[in-house]
């Protein structure tokens, strides 16, 4: 099993590239589902979860050609129907091909997700909205097995914001039967880019990135060409990790407009911010401030920034609250960070930090894929080595980041 050796210390300097999306990029490869044209996608990270995903298209007949920094997807001859177990069990955002295949082929064999690290997950808000729309749904051997001869447009209320569950129910919704409204839909911009690329390939949407998104039904989806937006947990990690080390450092190709719960977090830490167009330039000059931290649905703050902001938080002067209201059993992370000398109580879905002025490098070990950000920065400002263990979380959804952090003066290798 791979792993990180990080010698703490270094203040991160320098300029890095955000990758695209993951959580746009995911949804976005399943709309290709939806049409028999070419969708050639750019911007697509170059990260497991995105070649699990395309090994899981591919399986189902999708044709994936190479493009210049993304891919052509055609789906013209799609011929088996089904996610299987061990493709879902490794990315939970497999549940997507759910909403397409129904839609397009009137059938789906789904694996249900199972346990999640970071809690119970379920997926019924997916599967009742499907069933509002006329799908016909059992659960046999451990598989969704789905099927509609034609889906019909129905008005659904989320009694929970969902993101996958949005995406996956808009997907389902543009080649329904007339018109579908989702209410209380979740207002994330990967929601929003995965709208724009349905437009872009005929789709008839109106209000993503609202609460209440009207999409009204047609009868075949065409080619495009799109470009997945920037990943703003990638920048605001990498911007939390220059905070923390008192660095200095500068994103291009990121997004600033989508970023403002964790950019008005960084500057109460004390962080100067500049944003200039694309780019986004943070300078820290002393020691982090403490912050509090309560996790919500977009615009609130992310609960997939919530552990990065742990790590600056236990070097932080003062102490801090942080809780997380999205995932029961998200704070896998203190313990590991405890190890290294964090001082964290955990009460419920709180936690209470105080910041302490050094922490120690030790052996961790990564339990899911934010978690694992939040070793790496611990890491970065720990005292001595700190190694951090079963990094193929982090290589879920993180873009080459130590090829990245080097780039910036990190001191961090792989050991293989
Ligand atoms: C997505 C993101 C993930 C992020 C999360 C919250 C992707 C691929 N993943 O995950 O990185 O942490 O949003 O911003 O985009 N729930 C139910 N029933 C359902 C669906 C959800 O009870 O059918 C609950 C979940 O258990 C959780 C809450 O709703 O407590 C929000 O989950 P959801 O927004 O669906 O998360 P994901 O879409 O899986």
């Amino acid at each position: 099993m791979q792993k990180l050796a990080i010698q703490g210390g270094a203040r991160l300097n320098g300029e890095v590239r955000v990758s695209g999306a993951k959580n746009a990029a995911l949804p976005i490869m399943c709309a290709s589902l939806l049409s028999a044209d070419d969708l050639r996608l750019g911007n697509l990270p170059d990260m497991h979860d995105v070649a699990t995903m395309k090994k899981l298209l591919q399986q189902m007949g999708v044709r994936i050609d190479s493009a210049a920094q993304g891919a052509i997807f055609n789906a013209a001859q799609v011929d088996r129907l089904e996610a299987p177990y061990d493709m879902v069990k490794t990315m939970r955002a497999a549940i997507l091909v759910l909403g397409p295949l129904l839609s397009r082929f009137g059938e789906a064999r789904v694996s249900l997700p199972g346990g999640c690290a970071i809690g119970s997950r379920p997926v019924d808000l997916h599967i009742k909205g499907l069933q509002a729309m006329g799908a016909d749904i059992h659960i046999e051997h451990g598989y969704i097995h789905a099927q509609a001869k034609r889906l019909k447009g129905a008005r659904i209320l989320f009694e929970l914001v969902s993101v996958t569950g949005t995406e996956n129910l808009m997907m389902a919704a543009v080649l329904a039967d007339g018109v579908t409204v989702l209410e209380n839909a979740a207002r994330e911009p990967e929601v929003v880019d995965l709208a724009l690329c349905l437009i872009a390939m005929g789709a008839k949407i109106d209000g993503a990135g609202t609460d209440t998104i009207t999409i009204v039904g047609v009868d075949r989806l065409h080619g495009a060409d799109y470009c997945v937006m920037p990943d703003r947990i990638e920048s605001g990690t990498f911007l939390v990790a220059a905070a923390a080390t008192g660095g200095n450092i500068t994103l291009t190709d990121a997004r600033a407009d989508i970023l403002d719960s964790v950019l008005d977090k960084l500057r109460e830490a004390g962080a100067k911010i500049v944003v200039s167009g694309d780019r986004i330039s943070l300078d820290m000059q002393r020691r982090p401030a403490a912050v509090n931290v309560r996790t919500a649905p977009y615009p609130a703050f992310p609960t997939d920034m919530q552990a990065q902001f742990m790590a600056m938080n236990s070097v932080a002067e003062g102490s801090s609250m942080v809780v997380e209201t999205i995932f029961e059993n998200r704070f896998m992370h203190v313990q590991e960070l405890r190890r290294l000398g964090a001082l964290i109580e955990v009460e419920g879905n709180a936690a209470v930090i105080k910041g302490s002025a050094h922490l120690e490098g030790a052996t961790v070990m990564a339990t899911d894929l934010r978690a694992s950000a939040c070793l790496v920065i611990a890491g970065l400002v720990a005292q001595g080595e700190t190694v951090v263990d079963r990094i193929y979380h982090l290589d879920r959804g993180y873009e080459h980041i130590e090829a990245k952090l080097s780039a910036l003066g990190a001191q961090i290798r792989r050991i293989r």
